[in-house]
């Protein structure tokens, strides 16, 4: 089904995305210097001149805003397709395994449209005055800032596990959806899922835990 090659592919980029930011976050441990002209570097003259002063960001946020339509919007016909299937007795029950799945999928989605949320309000708009105040700090010191309360690093390894849940389950399903999933390849590809899931797990966590243990400061 056309929908559900759509919600794959959309989840794709979702993750490339996720496996970027996770390894870019990484340059805090190269010091106050290298993250800042990183994150400098990102909302302002990343590919000069090919982009404008500040195209990158602005590419970056019309993209994710799209993704997201399309991955909710084929998430939520999908799930009323599957629901009216279920409604109709003589169509055959689908295994444990995929209700299951379809279930964690879903939980995850609406926690973590929560967390997402939280997370720009944190981080990008500092609406939620949590760790630093003013705007004007460096991007470096507003993750020291955040991260020197272990609530957050809590609070964090949830939004990052809930991630990883998400992740790992939708690489699976994503793999089936593409038609990528045989009977001889399903336990590789179930491994494959889980270590993608493990590696951004790890790769998000690093900071904040490097922050939490005074290795970063
Ligand atoms: C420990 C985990 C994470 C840390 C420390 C972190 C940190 C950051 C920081 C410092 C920014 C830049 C804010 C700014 O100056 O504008 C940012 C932006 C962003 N993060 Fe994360 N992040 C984490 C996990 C995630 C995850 C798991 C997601 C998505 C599932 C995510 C989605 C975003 C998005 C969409 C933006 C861009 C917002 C914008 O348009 O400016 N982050 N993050």
């Amino acid at each position: 089904m056309f929908v559900k090659q759509l919600m794959a592919i959309s989840g794709i980029f979702f993750v490339l995305f996720v496996i970027v930011h996770a390894y870019g976050n990484l340059k805090m441990f190269f010091g106050q210097e290298a993250y800042d002209r990183y994150a400098e570097w990102l909302k302002g003259d990343a590919f000069y001149p090919l982009l404008p002063e500040g195209g990158l960001i602005v590419i970056f946020r019309i993209a994710m805003i799209l993704l997201a339509v399309l991955h909710i919007a084929s998430a939520f016909y999908t799930w009323n397709v599957s629901r009216k299937a279920r409604a109709d007795r003589y169509t055959v029950k689908k295994n444990v395994t995929d209700a299951y799945a379809a279930r964690t999928m879903r939980v995850s989605a609406v926690i973590l449209l929560f967390l997402i949320t939280f997370h720009i309000l944190h981080f990008t708009t500092a609406t939620i005055p949590a760790g630093f105040e003013a705007s004007e700090m460096s991007p470096y010191m507003r993750m020291i800032g955040a991260f020197s309360n272990p609530a957050l690093v809590v609070l964090y390894a949830v939004f990052v596990g809930t991630v990883a849940l998400h992740i790992g389950h939708g690489t699976w399903s994503a793999l089936q959806s593409m038609g990528w999933l045989r009977r001889n390849t399903q336990n590789v590809m179930v491994v494959i899922s889980g270590i993608v899931a493990a590696i951004v797990f790890v790769m998000f966590m690093a900071p904040p835990i490097g922050i939490a243990v005074g290795m970063i400061s």
